[in-house]
This record gives C-alpha cells, structure tokens and sequence, in this order.
C-alpha cells in the first residue's frame, strides 16, 4: 500500500549534531522517502517507499502514518523499564537489554552501532564481524536484529562478558530466576566451610580483599560449579561486576590504588541478590516485550592479529565489519580488571603484566630489547608504514627533552608500534571481508604532552594511511563531535571521535 506522508517524532531527548545527521542517512537508507521535511519537534517524510520499516529507526520514538500513533522498537527497548514503572527518562538509555550487565570502558554507545546497521543496509542474515569486540555491544545489536556476528578480543573477561550477554537474551527469564534460587541455596550450604588455600591465586586475592569478603567470593564460585551453562557464567560475571566496589582498590580510580573511600553500606551478598534480581527483572520486561532470541553470536578470545591462522575464519565470508578499536595508548583495560580476571581464574596474577603489553596501543614494552627494537624500527621505517606515519612518529621523537619521563620517550615508538599493529589487523579483517563490503570504525582523537607541548595525534587520519596501505578504500570520515550531553559547561568537554568507514 503506498502511503503519501509520515511524520517521524524525535526520542524526547537531547541529540548531537552527528546524531541528527545519522538520523537523517537512515530515514533514507531504510524509507527511501521523494521528500524529507524538517520541522520542529519532527520530520515529515512523503512518499516514503518501505514506510512499514519506520520501526527500526533508531532516533525516533513514533510516527504517525494515517493517524495512527505507532511506536518504534527502539523506543520500546530504551523505555521497557520505565514505562512500565511510568516515568519517562529525558536521557539516551544506552544500557537497554542486556547492555548494563558489566562495566567496560570504552563501550560502544549502541545506538551508534544499530544506525549504522541500518545505514549500510545489514540485514537479517548478514554475517559481520567485530574484531575489538571488547564487551560485546556489536554482538547484541546485531542479536537484536537477527544478525549473525563474530567477534574476538585479546581479553578474556571482555569475551566472558560479551557471550554472557549473547546467552543472556537466549535465556528465558523464568529459568534464571529458578537457577538463582539454587544457587543462593548451594551458596548457603557451602559458605561456612570456605578454607582458603595458600596458592598463589588466593594469595594474589588476599591482598586485594578483606578475608570475610574473599571467602563469600570462593563460595560464590564453587557455588556456580554446580549451575548449569551459561546461567552460571551469567551469575559470575554480575558477581565480577561488583568485585571491585568492594576490594581494597579504590574503585574510582582508573589506576591501581589503595581504598580511601568507605565500603558500600549494602552488604556484598545482598547487593549480589539485588544485582542479579534487577537484571532478571529487566531481563522479565524484555523478554515479554521482544521474546527469547536464540542467537548463535559469539565471542573468540583471539588475537586479531592472527585471525587468519585460526579454524573459525571463513575467507571472505563477512557482509560488515565494525569496530571501536583501542587507543593509540590504550585504557589499562587488564590492569583495571585484574581482580576479576584473577578471581574468575582467567589468567593467573603473574599473566597480568604480559597480557597487558600484548593488548594493541599497551602503553608497555615487554622488555628493553623490545623498546630498543622499536625504536629502530621507527627511526628506519623497518616495517614500511605510510611515510606520514613515520613523519609524525619521528617527529614526536624530535620533540622529546630531557625532562620528558620515560614514559613519555617511550611514545614515539609505541605508537609506531600501534600502527604497525592495527595494519596487521586492519589485514586481517580485509581478508575476511566480502569483496565491496564497508568496514566502519569509530575512533578517539588523541592528545599528549610532549617536550612540553601540546601535541594532537589525529588517529583516525592517520589510521585513513594505514588502511589504504593494505588497500582499502576511504569511503568516508565524519567528524562526531561528541559535546557533553548533559554538562552545563560544555566549551571543555568536548570529546571528539570520528567515523571511519572503508570499503575493500
Ligand atoms: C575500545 S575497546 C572495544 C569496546 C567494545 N566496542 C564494547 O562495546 O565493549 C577495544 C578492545 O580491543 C581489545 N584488543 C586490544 N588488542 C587486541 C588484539 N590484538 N586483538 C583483539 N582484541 C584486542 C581490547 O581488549 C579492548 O576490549
């Protein structure tokens, strides 16, 4: 039936400009309207050739087509909780579904991922592929959609997350909320009886907890031995979520600190009963909303880099590839979540150090041979990146002075080291790809002090470099200027980002 006129309704909150622009690219990709109107509080669209696809749009809570008022799905994923409980938000929800179920820095916001789905026309079916897929968030959206995806990440914890995520939303509520009764049960009988041993993981855990605490985590955990797949993954990762609230680190801070400030008021099994009664409960509210999804996507505890060596790639096989890939001097996402990697018995205490420089953009070197190696490498251009990379690159080495740390000497070429690396990664996924598919990124914008100067690096421009080095295309880079939503000050927090996205 052709439909001569819709009027699409923003979400009743405040949007970025790079927002309103994405809201516009998918109104196109998805309607394909002969007219796009923008007034006020909406946009009217005339003509519009799939007008039953309104639904899927991300920005808009409703439309109005012949009079009636209808919802969009987003708008019924951001808002399940708080219709329900009758208090609209006035802000972006962006931990709808199971994206709230642990901390990750760095997250995509999901919005983000599902407009571009939709911009580049990913359809159910579609196979993609995120290979810094950290907690999963890529993963979800694309379950939510009924797209088939693949992720890998170097960190364990991040894959834990994301397929405890993924199983989440396959599993239905009700059976969750039987096997918390058992485990609570098992958790009950076995508390009282904790000896804690004396090998290194404990003790590694002992000087992080205070003992009460370290015994309720042991029996928490033996607890989950007797739960079944995935629920038991699903309760360890609520408990992993908590950990660090109540550990002698002091949980605010990015880096590893000694606690100043007072443990949380609520004990720490209850708040583990409160954490895992909310998500069930938001779990409740989704599931009668949306149903069980039964989405195989999964995570791979891989490093990209060698991607191409592992049985689980197919050649080619990928329709999209998205990512948000990590900082030219990464988060210290191992260093901040040691607790949980130690106490889920992922990597043992003395790992920690290693997998944090294997992580792309560590701000280590293994060794000092390696600096030195490195540092070669770059002053040379041993591995023939971009000649603007090894410019800059040798650039900030010039700059260096003599009251610049060592950390700071080590810049020049670790970063030339995280260019070397994100080409074989950026490889990896090109191999992958089906021929004339987009691979989209977003990155962060960069800054650091150097010889006592304010110097910018401009990752996505010079990750453009790397990627038509192994021979994509630039489709695109947009600018997302990211204003501070909510901030009053908004002139000093800006946070920029931006979109890339390659064609092979
Ligand atoms: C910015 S985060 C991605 C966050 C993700 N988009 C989300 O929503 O949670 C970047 C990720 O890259 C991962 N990473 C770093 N080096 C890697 C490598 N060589 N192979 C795979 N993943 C890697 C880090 O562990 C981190 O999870």
């Amino acid at each position: 039936m052709e439909i001569n006129e819709i009027d699409l309704f923003w979400h009743n909150y405040k949007f970025f400009p790079y927002e309103k622009k994405f809201a516009l690219r998918e109104i196109e990709s998805l309607l394909t309207p002969k007219n796009i109107e923008e007034k006020g509080n909406s946009i009217t669209l005339k003509f519009p050739q799939n007008h039953t696809l309104f639904n899927k749009l991300v920005y808009f809570s409703h439309a109005r087509i012949e009079e009636n008022l209808l919802e969009t799905i987003q708008f019924q994923y951001e808002n399940t909780l708080k219709l329900h409980e009758k208090a609209k938000s006035k802000r972006q929800n962006t931990r709808y579904s199971v994206h709230g179920l642990h901390e990750y820095k760095g997250k995509f916001n999901p919005q983000v991922v599902k407009v571009l789905y939709n911009i580049f026309g990913i359809k159910p079916g579609d196979k993609i592929l995120d290979p810094f897929c950290g907690s999963g968030t890529s993963l979800v959206e694309a379950a939510h959609s009924h797209i088939d995806a693949l992720g890998t990440d170097i960190n364990p914890l991040a894959v834990m997350i994301a397929n405890a995520k993924i199983a989440s939303l396959n599993m239905p509520w009700r059976r969750l909320l039987d096997l918390k009764k058992s485990f609570f049960e098992i958790f009950d009988r076995l508390k009282d009886d904790i000896v804690l041993s004396n090998d290194t993981r404990t003790q590694y855990l002992r000087s992080w907890f205070p003992e009460d605490t370290l015994i309720k985590m042991e029996a928490l955990r033996l607890a989950t031995s007797s739960i079944e797949e995935p629920a038991n993954s699903i309760f360890l990762i609520i408990v992993s979520n908590l950990l660090r609230e109540y550990s002698l680190q002091e949980p605010s801070d990015l880096r590893i600190r000694r606690r100043n400030s007072p443990f949380p008021e609520k004990p720490f099994i209850a708040a583990i009963e409160n954490s895992i009664d909310s998500f069930v409960h938001q779990l409740k509210r989704f599931q009668s909303d949306f149903g069980i999804m039964s989405s195989k996507n999964t995570a791979y505890n891989l490093d990209i880099r060698i991607f191409d060596e592992k049985e689980i790639k197919q050649k080619e096989s990928f329709d999209f590839a998205i990512t948000s890939p990590p900082y030219a001097t990464a988060l210290p996402y191992i260093d901040t979540q040691r607790l949980s990697l130690v106490w889920l018995n992922l990597i043992n205490a003395s790992q920690i150090k290693e997998l944090e420089s294997e992580l792309i953009g560590s701000r280590e070197f293994k060794m000092k041979l390696e600096q030195e190696k490195w540092n070669t490498n770059l002053h040379k251009n041993k591995l023939n990146l971009p000649e603007s990379i090894h410019t800059f690159c040798k650039k900030l080495s010039n700059s260096l002075i003599s009251s610049d740390g060592f950390r700071k000497k080590a810049l020049p070429s670790l970063l030339y080291r995280y260019f070397y690396d994100m080409e074989v990664a950026f490889q990896s996924v090109y191999n992958q790809l089906k021929p004339e598919k987009y691979f989209a990124l977003i990155v962060g914008h960069n800054h650091t002090m150097i010889g006592g100067k304010r110097t910018e690096i401009n990752t996505p421009e010079l990750l453009t470099f790397v990627g038509e080095k192994i021979g994509f295309q630039i489709e695109e880079v947009t600018k997302l200027e990211a204003y501070h939503r909510y901030g009053l000050n908004s002139s000093n927090a800006v946070q920029s980002e931006s979109l890339i996205v390659f064609k092979k």
